[in-house]
C-alpha cells in the first residue's frame, strides 16, 4: 500500500499508544512553544494575539503560492494580508513587495521554506527589522527544527504533515519575544477516533480504492476539529525528537527519485537543495501543462504517487501578476510523495511502469 503521507500502522500501534515523557529541547535562542490544532491555527492565534488596540488592522505579507486553506483562520480576524510574489528561487520579491506595501506599516512578515528547502533567511529578517515587523519562518515542509540556524521571532512547524500524528501544529519563539499565547492543552488522552479512522481508513483505500479521495479529504477535515492535548503534544515532541532519522529515509528516496526521472526529457527540478535543505516533497517543474497533465494522470493511475499544489488563496485574483505566478506552478509541477513509510518496493515498480510508458 501507497499512503501520500505516514499513515499509523497496525504493528505501530502499541508503541504509539504509550506515553513517553520526552523533553523538548528548543533550539538555542528559543525558549516558548505554542501548541495548537494545526499550523494554520497557529498563526491565526498569533495574529489574534497582535491585533493592534486602536482598532487598526494587523498587517501581514505572505507570498501569492500559498495554501488558500492556510488562511481560513485569518480571515475572520482584524488582518489586512498583503501578498507578495516570488523569486525563481521561491525567496521573497522584496521590490515588488515593498511596492505593495506603498507607506503601510508592515506588522508580520513571513517567510515559507518551501518544500523544506530552508534559504532566504537573512535577507527576510533584515526586511523585517527594517520594517519593525515579526518575522514568522514558516516552517510547516521542514521535518523539525535539529542542525539549522534558525532567525525568525517564530518558527511555525506542522508535525503532523510529517509523522503519524493526529493534526497538530506549533510555534517555536525567540527568546524575550513578548507575545500573549497561552497553551490550553488539555488533559492526556490517546485519540482513539483518530486511532479508529487511521485504521478504517487504511483498511478502506486498500480494498475500496475508488474512496481514497472521499476519505483524504473527509478525514483530514474531521481531525480539525481536536484540540491538542498532551498525549498528541508528546508525540509531536517524540517525532521532533526522531525526525533527523525520518529525514535520512526522505533523502535517499529523493536521490532513487532523481535517478529515474533522469531517464526522461521535458522537466527540470523545481527548487535547488541547499546545504541546509530537508526534502518533503519532490517537485517536478515540466515544460508545458498538457506534459504536466499527461504525467498526473499516468503517474496516479493505480496508486497517488503526485499531487499538485496549491489550492490558491481566492485574494490574489485581484493582483495579475501573482495569480500568473501562482497558476503557473501549480499546473506545472508534480510534486511527489517521498516521506519515509513509502515501500519502495510498490513504489519503484508503478515509477518504473509510468515511467516506461510511450508517452510519459
Ligand atoms: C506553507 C504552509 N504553511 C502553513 C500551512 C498550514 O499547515 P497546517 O496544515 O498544519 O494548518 C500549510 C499547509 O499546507 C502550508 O503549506
Amino acid at each position: 500500500m501507497l499512503n501520500t503521507k505516514p499513515t499509523l500502522q497496525l504493528k505501530d500501534l502499541i508503541a504509539f499508544s504509550k506515553y513517553n515523557d520526552v523533553n523538548i529541547n528548543l533550539p538555542e535562542n528559543y525558549d516558548s512553544i505554542y501548541w495548537s490544532t494545526c499550523g494554520a491555527q497557529c498563526l491565526a492565534d498569533l495574529c489574534k494575539s497582535l491585533v493592534p488596540k486602536n482598532g487598526s488592522n494587523l498587517i501581514i505579507a505572505l507570498p501569492g503560492y500559498f495554501c488558500g486553506q492556510s488562511i481560513r483562520f485569518l480571515r475572520s480576524l482584524q488582518t489586512e494580508i498583503v501578498f507578495y510574489p516570488l523569486t525563481s528561487e521561491l525567496t521573497p520579491d522584496y521590490s515588488q513587495l515593498e511596492s505593495s506595501l506603498g507607506n503601510r506599516e508592515l506588522d508580520l512578515f513571513v517567510l515559507v521554506h518551501y518544500f523544506g528547502n530552508v534559504i532566504g533567511q537573512s535577507e527576510a529578517n533584515k526586511f523585517a527589522q527594517d520594517k519593525s515587523a515579526f518575522f514568522i519562518e514558516d516552517c510547516a515542509h521542514v521535518i523539525g527544527y535539529k542542525n539549522i540556524e534558525w532567525l525568525g521571532d517564530f518558527l511555525l512547524f506542522s508535525p503532523h504533515k510529517h509523522f503519524a500524528i493526529p493534526s497538530i501544529g506549533c510555534l517555536i519563539g525567540r527568546i524575550n519575544n513578548n507575545h500573549n499565547l497561552r497553551n490550553t492543552i488539555s488533559k492526556r488522552k490517546l485519540p482513539i477516533k483518530w486511532i479508529l479512522k487511521q485504521i478504517i481508513k487504511s483498511r478502506i483505500k486498500r480494498s475500496l480504492p475508488e474512496w481514497r479521495d472521499f476519505f483524504g479529504t473527509a478525514i483530514s477535515e474531521s481531525m480539525n476539529s481536536l484540540t491538542p492535548n498532551n498525549f498528541v503534544v508528546k508525540k509531536a515532541v517524540e517525532a521532533f525528537e526522531l525526525s533527523q532519522e525520518s529525514l535520512q529515509i526522505r533523502n535517499q528516496n529523493r536521490n532513487l527519485l532523481i535517478q529515474k526521472l533522469n531517464k526522461v526529457k521535458n522537466w527540470s527540478l523545481f527548487v535547488s537543495d541547499n546545504a541546509k535543505g530537508s526534502s518533503y516533497v519532490l517537485g517536478m517543474i515540466c515544460d508545458n501543462r498538457k506534459i504536466a497533465k499527461r504525467r498526473f494522470n499516468l503517474l496516479n493511475q493505480n496508486y497517488q504517487l503526485v499531487m499538485q499544489w496549491p489550492d490558491l488563496p481566492l485574494e490574489i485574483s485581484q493582483d495579475d501578476e501573482i495569480l500568473a505566478q501562482a497558476k503557473k506552478w501549480q499546473g506545472l509541477v508534480l510534486f511527489f510523495f517521498i516521506h519515509q513509510q513509502i515501500d519502495t518496493s510498490i513504489w519503484t515498480r508503478e515509477l518504473d511502469k509510468a515511467l516506461e510508458a510511450n508517452n510519459f
